[in-house]
């Protein structure tokens, strides 16, 4: 790859991160925090092992990206409802270590079924492309590949969190694996319409009655095939969509009847 002024920006963006990040691990050890509440965590907690904390996520107006208050409420809400937890749509682990850290927490029976392809997007974003809306750095084939599924596993063990299963590949490919099980609580973080569509076909009629789907990119401009495979596929059913709400942070979900 030759070398762009924006390369160049933003690898040394990135180094100055990663070097920030590396400096400020030692002054927040996991092993300090792993039995307080995950809601308790310091902002740089999360910042230097690079996961969502509620604290630091308060901090910020709302954007695009999932928000861990939202996940945390949602992890309690059904905690009580029978069936395990997925996310599909890891990418570095941002929201699934802390999601698992919670999890052991108030519900130390479930399981946590993390889903990626560890590839970023396959060629199904073009017809997203197509279907317009303001572009992103990561969207394009292959956006969102900066990422492997060694380092999450790696920041899993760090957090000292056993109770996830983290399954690499292409969801088409992926996911029948789990089709013997029922979920509580489905976290869809994946931006484009067919995924979007493979994931509500597989986890619907898995989803316990009362169980969540939450849709991290419904009524974004920027992931419009969200959207547009939400309403298909609501279309004939009962459901209505739910929101979720967390200060000035907002997302759309299906509460299963
Ligand atoms: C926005 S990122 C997830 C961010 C993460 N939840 C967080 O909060 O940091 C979206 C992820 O979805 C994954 N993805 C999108 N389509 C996929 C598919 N069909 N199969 C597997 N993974 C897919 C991408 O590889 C990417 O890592």
């Amino acid at each position: 790859m030759r070398l762009q002024p924006g390369n160049a920006s933003e690898a040394l963006r990135a180094f100055t991160i990663s070097t920030l990040r590396a400096g400020l691990r030692p002054l927040f050890p996991v092993k300090k925090y792993l039995n307080e509440p995950v809601a308790t965590w310091p902002p740089l907690l999360g910042f230097a092992h690079d996961i969502k904390v509620p604290r630091r996520t308060s901090l910020q107006g709302p954007t695009g990206a999932s928000n861990i208050n939202i996940l945390l409420a949602m992890l309690d809400r059904t905690a009580a409802v029978p069936g395990d937890v997925a996310e599909c749509g890891v990418f570095r682990g941002a929201s699934l270590v802390p999601m698992a850290a919670h999890l052991r927490q108030v519900a130390p029976g479930k399981h946590l079924f993390g889903f990626d392809s560890f590839a970023g997007f396959d060629d199904s974003i073009l017809f997203d492309i197509g279907l317009g809306g303001p572009g992103e750095g990561n969207k394009r084939v292959g956006g969102f590949q900066d990422t492997s599924c060694g380092l999450v596993l790696e920041k899993l063990k760090h957090f000292r969190v056993g109770n996830v299963t983290v399954i690499p590949g292409f969801f088409r490919e992926t996911l029948p694996r789990c089709a013997h099980r029922k979920f509580s609580f489905v976290h869809l973080d994946i931006g484009i319409y067919e995924a979007y569509k493979e994931c509500l076909e597989f986890f619907y009629p898995r989803l316990t009655a009362e169980g969540v789907i939450l849709l991290n990119d419904y009524g974004k401009a920027r992931w419009p095939g969200c959207q547009k495979a939400v309403d298909e596929f609501l279309s004939d059913k009962p459901e209505k969509l739910q929101l979720a709400e967390s200060g000035v942070h907002q997302k759309f979900l299906i509460c299963k009847l």
